[in-house]
Formats: structure tokens, sequence, C-alpha cells
């Protein structure tokens, strides 16, 4: 039906109508300017306008005034909620909870769609493995696996049971691809990913997106091994086209068909429109190169006229399955599923699965009854923008609950609460507050001390060199240390920092990312233990800026470290090279991250053992059952990610030294035992081998359970 439509509508457009769908413009200034665009059917798309009335106004200029009637696909950048804003995207990632995760994407659709957002651009499933890059921050991690269930799981949320719902918003999995891999972690940089390392480590997210029924796809602004992405014509026909299946439309990242000229790509802007189209660019975001140049690449023979309808019928199908041409307004009245209770619970909800406990020496928390009270310091206890993080375009600050406010609604009757920020922005180098914050620390119970990074210091364009505490906070920590206080730090942050000194300093340590809205009461219970924390570092932390990249699953080298981190120490002082044996190591930062990828604590325990495999002797086709006990062996009721990684011993090429494969988030009582089991079927053990073939290689393979990439109950089995 929808392929009849599209075929019967396109019979009747004229060739600039064709042109004009694949236009997307951002309205500025003068509303009449573009209102004349689109009556003339010079536009199929419009961003950044997201309030319902000006978007009704659009789609009714459209569909009353324009010849054929097309309604408008108006995008919004909805990365981790709409008003209701969820932790970043990486916090979400550390939750390891599918389930969550499509739950968070459902309300912002919801949310969204009320003004009249059909199209998130997101989700952003670049693999991430340099915390320089600003981006991370919208990334779900470094982990191939991990971004691809999570991935899939925010396109279902976004898109919802069926596109045509009027509460679902079409995905747009991006960067794709490689963005992630930018060189140095510097923004919009070149990427230089091998071919083997692109189909088996930076695609699967994306053809797990593709999986899960994502509506369209961004390009990416990088160019890979010389070629920009969106005049990438093999990555976008062949892979997401032909090996994929994929029938809805590509669109380019923000004017990034015109920067194939900066790029040195294409001399000018009807080169660079003639090299996206052709590529399987269907629509060009802002850069106006279609509608000036294809016509007359068309008439030169350049462009056929055969792909213009191709990139039509792929925007006509998205608009017909989005049930636009049925329902293309919104009533403006119906505000009540903003920041609705039910939304800010599940907000409430994802920050406190997404936060990870890193250190909490002596048991520091959760803060017991003897508290009676508290110094609350740092930049980040009250910081209403700041903690919603990056990407934030519609949440309003007023709606944001901060630690420090939730603190005193929940606890200000019954526990004194001093607020003595010492340092008033991430960034401040003042450092005349913190002897405020000290005498605060000195007559206090506990310190607690939220520090990290303001939201713009991640995001697109925003990358550091340098992941230090910003500003004077480390001077902060360093001081409220000194009174001897029990001392309770919170990171809020947009990417891993290097706190290795803040975290020694600390008898505690929560990470939290940028929490989103309802941060503050998911901190306050996290704290006071109404909940208990479950995440797991979704990306691995560096101890120091020099060890990036650095990521769990990297390959075998012929020379690994064997040693222990302290051998450095032991050196004698006329060594020789030979001293550690020669093998890959830093010799002023080993090679162990600050912590480990997976890594998280709780306040209970947890033991695993007695690991049985169904079968140590496997063919392809054959499902591996591993089962272990997992027990919590602690004083509380609580959750833990189990982790599976399998290393694929001997290949025709290098293989990682182990992979996340399965994870499951397990809730356990006090004392409670249970029988845990992962089913892997061993086609999952494929790769791109030696001769470019995705196949399951025989041979020996390893594997371990565990709370984290560091897990150590171990079993192995044979592939025949
Ligand atoms: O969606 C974004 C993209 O991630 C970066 N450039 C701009 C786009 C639209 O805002």
């Amino acid at each position: 039906d929808v392929e009849k439509r599209v075929e019967a509508l396109l019979s009747q457009m004229t060739l600039e109508e064709k042109i004009g769908q694949m236009n997307q413009i951002s309205p500025s200034g003068d509303v009449n300017t573009t209102a004349e665009l689109i009556k003339k059917g010079e536009v199929g798309s419009i961003l950044n306008v997201a309030d319902a009335k000006t978007i009704n106004a659009y789609q009714r200029t459209a569909v009353e005034q324009s010849r054929l009637g097309i309604p408008l696909i108006v995008g919004r950048d909805v990365i981790h909620g709409f008003k209701t804003i969820f932790p970043i995207p990486l916090g979400q990632a550390a939750s390891f909870n599918p389930d969550l995760i499509e739950k968070g994407a459902r309300i912002a659709a919801i949310e969204a769609s009320s003004v009249g957002v059909r199209w998130t651009f997101a989700p952003m499933v670049d693999i991430s493995r340099d915390p320089r890059w600003g981006r991370i921050a919208e990334s779900l991690g470094e982990d191939t696996y991990l971004t691809s269930v999570l991935g899939a799981a925010m396109v279902k949320g976004f898109q919802g049971d069926s596109l045509n719902n009027p509460t679902s918003i079409a995905a747009c999995p991006k960067h794709f691809v490689g963005y992630g891999a930018a060189e140095g972690g510097r923004d919009y940089n070149s990427t230089h990913i091998p071919e083997r390392l692109l189909r088996n480590v930076y695609l699967p997210s994306f053809e797990a997106a593709a999986k899960a029924g994502a509506a369209t796809y961004m390009t990416s602004f990088n160019d890979n091994d010389g070629i920009p992405a969106s005049g990438n014509g093999y990555i976008l026909k062949d892979v997401l086209r032909k090996e994929w299946g994929f029938d809805g439309f590509v669109v380019s990242d923000w004017a990034s068909v015109g920067e194939m000229i900066a790029h040195g790509f294409c001399a000018d802007g009807k080169e660079a429109a003639l090299k996206a189209v052709n590529a399987g660019v269907d629509m060009e975001m802002v850069s106006y190169h279609y509608v000036n140049h294809l016509k007359e690449l068309i008439s030169e023979g350049k462009v056929k006229e055969e792909t213009i309808d191709n990139a039509v019928r792929n925007i006509l199908r998205v608009k017909f399955r989005l049930g636009l041409f049925e329902n293309p307004y919104v009533d403006e009245s119906k505000g009540e599923v903003l920041y609705a209770a039910s939304h800010l619970e599940a907000a409430k909800e994802a920050a406190i699965e997404s936060a990870v406990l890193l250190k909490n020496e002596g048991s520091v928390l959760p803060l017991g009854e003897s508290v009676k009270t508290i110094a609350v310091i740092g930049p980040m206890a009250d910081a209403p923008h700041d903690q919603m993080g990056t990407w934030v375009f519609d949440g309003d600050k007023n709606y944001t609950q901060t630690p420090l406010k939730a603190l005193e609604s929940a606890y200000g009757d019954k526990i004194k609460i001093v607020y003595a920020p010492g340092v008033s922005y991430s960034r401040d180098t003042n450092t005349g507050g913190i002897a405020a914050a000290v005498r605060a620390a000195s007559s206090a119970d506990v310190v607690l001390a939220f520090v990290g990074e303001e939201s713009i210091l991640s995001g697109e364009a925003h990358c550091l060199a340098n992941l230090n505490l910003q500003g004077a906070q480390s001077a902060l920590i360093e001081a409220v240390a000194n009174t001897g206080k029990p001392l309770v730090t919170i990171v809020m942050a947009g990417r891993p920092l290097t706190i290795g000194k803040e975290a020694a300093l600390s008898d505690a340590l929560l990470y939290s990312f940028h929490p989103g809205t309802m941060g503050g009461p998911a901190l306050a219970d996290l704290l006071f233990g109404k909940s208990v924390p479950s995440g797991k570092l979704p990306v691995t932390f560096p101890k120091e800026v020099g060890q990036i990249p650095l990521y769990y699953s990297h390959n075998s080298t012929g020379r690994p470290f064997q040693g222990t981190e302290t051998m450095l120490q032991d050196i004698p002082a006329e060594a020789g090279q030979t001293s550690l044996g020669n093998t890959s190591f830093y010799l002023d930062a080993g090679n162990d991250p600050l912590y480990p990828f997976g890594y998280g604590l709780s306040y209970s325990t947890f033991k695993y053992d007695n690991l049985k495999l169904s079968s140590e002797k496997l063919k392809e086709g054959d499902v591996l059952t591993v089962s272990f006990d997992l027990t919590n062996t602690g004083k509380y009721d609580a959750t833990e990610v189990a982790q599976l990684y399998v290393q694929d011993r001997f290949g025709s090429v290098t293989r990682p030294v182990k992979e996340l494969k399965r994870f499951e988030r397990i809730a356990l009582k006090s004392g409670e035992s249970r029988s845990v089991s992962f089913s892997l079927p061993i086609q999952e053990l494929a790769f791109w081998n030696i001769d470019m073939k995705k196949v399951v290689e025989a041979g020996d393979f390893n594997l371990w359970v565990g709370g984290d990439s560091r897990a150590a109950l171990k079993g192995s089995f044979v592939v025949e």
C-alpha cells in the first residue's frame, strides 16, 4: 500500500518538487521567507523548530498551500529526552539496561511528537574509545556489543510498535560511519579505519539499528581513509542498502555535503552535490547544493533522474510510514505530556541506574542515621543547567532537581545541611571560596563533594586534551580531604575524567555522568541507601590521557605485558631495556586503567562460582549455554550486571583479548543465590577474517563470567 502511494505521488511530481523533497532547511529569521520556500515545494524537511504552533503553521503551508500538499518531516536532536532530560547516553549505557533505555526513548518520543517533531537525530551508535572526544557523552561507550544492544533498544523506543502511531518518531542512527574514531579525539578529524576493523567493530551497531527497523541514517562528518562519509557510496549503497536491506532515507549531517569542498574532495558545490547524491545521500541537511545544482547535473547526464526518483521514494516512504499524510498536525493545547510525573519518575530511575560506584572504602556509603551534619560542596551540587549535560535544546533548567535541593527537601528536617560550594563553576580557578568549604567540612559528619564538568565541556566540538578536574576543583577536594572528615566525591561529567588523585583522596567515589532533570533525587536516594548503585562503566577510565586509546577489547600483541604494575618500582636504576621483559608497557603509567570497562561496585558484594558449559566441543550451528551461580554475599538487596566475555584464541587474523558477548542485570536479595545462564549461538562468534568473510573459525576459545571486564571465573571450549 505504501509503495503504491509512493509511486502514485512520485508520478505527479516535477523535477523541482522532487529535489525540494531532498532539501532540509533550518528556518531562521523571517517566517514568511521559509513559508514561501515551503509553498514552492522547495523543502522536504525542517529542523530546529520545536514548538507546536510554529510546526503546525509550517506544516499547514506544506499541506494546504504547496501544489501536492506533501507534509514536512520535522527533525530535532532529541538525544536524551525532549523536555524531561534523561542522563546523557553514556550514562544511560552504564545501566546496561536495554529495557530502561527503550523506555527513556519512548518517553522522549511521546514528548517530542506532542509538539510535532516526528524525527530524532538519534541514537548515536558511534563506537567511542577516546574520552578526549567531546561527543563520547552522546555515545553508548566503547563496546560494539553493548552499543548494538542499547542502540537497538533506543530505536525501538523512539519508533514504538509502529511508526504510524502519532507518538512515534523516526530514529536516525548516526554518524555513519566511524565518527567516534576521530584521530586524536579531535572532533571532525579524519579516521583511518581499515575495512576489517570497520566491519568487526564500527559497523555492527549500525547494522543492529537497521535490524531494529531504524527509518533513517545520518552520514558523518569525517573522511575515513580519504573518503568523506557523505560521498561514500560503498558504505551508503553497498553496505547499508544492499547488504542490510535498508529502505528508509539517508540524511547528510549539517552541511556535510558542502564540507566535502573543505575536505578537498570536491572542487565546488556542484561537485559536492554530484558526489553526495550518487553516493546515496537522499536528503541534504542545510547546505542547499542539491537545490542549486541537481537540475543542471541531470541535464548534463551526470546524475540520472532515476537516482533522484529513488531518493524521493526513500523519503516519501518514511513520510507515509509515519502517517504524516493522515495526521500532519498536532493538538497545540496538549502540553500535559511534557514533564509528566511518570516521565520524571522514569528519568529518576534512569539516573539511579546510570550512576557507577567506583570506590567505597570503609563502607562510608550509604549514609546512615549517625549522620547529623552534612557539608555539601562543589560546583555541581546546585547546577541545574549543567547537570542536564550536552545536547539539551528543549529541557528547561527550572524543572531540574539538583542534589542540593533534593537533599534539603528529603533530609533537611532531620539533618543539618551546610552548603559551601567552594568553587562556583567547574572551570573556575578562583580559590577564594575554598576556606568556607573547609569550614563547612570541619563541622560536618560527612562531606559530599559534587564536582565534574559543566555541560559545555563535552558535546560536539568540545574536545579536551587534558581530562583532569578543571579549575580549582582538585584543590578544593584536597583541602576538604585534609580535614580528615569522610569524603564522598560525586562526579557529574560528560566523559571519563582522569580522577585518580581525587579518588585516592576520597573515601567514596560515585560517578553519575550528567544525570539529567532528576539527577538530584536519584543521587539523594543512592547516597542514603534508598537505592543501591548498580551501574557499570561502559567505557574504560584511563589513569592518564597519555594512555589513550585505552579499551579492554584490544587485539593480542606479540609481547603482552604479563607482570604487575608495581614492577616499575623494582627496576634497578642501572637496568637496561629488558627490565620489564620488552613487553608493551608505559614506564610511567603502566597499562592498567584507573577503572576497567564493565566495572562498578554495589553496597553489597557478589560471588560468582560453579561455572558450567553445556558442552566443551561445539559446532557452528550449536548454541552454547554458560551457567554459573551468582550469590549476593552482602547485606543489601542489590542488582548485579553479570557479564560474559569470550576470546577467540587463534584466528586467521589477530583477535581481541576478549569481547563482551552477553550481559544481564540480576536482582538478588541479600544472601540469595541464583543459577544464571547465558545462551550464546556459536554463530555470534563470527568475525571478518583474513579473506574478508564473516565466518566462525574453528579452534580454541576462552570465556569468563564476572562483574567486569577483568572477570576471573574462566572456562574454555573448542569449536570444531
Ligand atoms: O544531529 C546533529 C549532528 O549530530 C551534528 N550536526 C548537527 C545535526 C543536527 O543538529
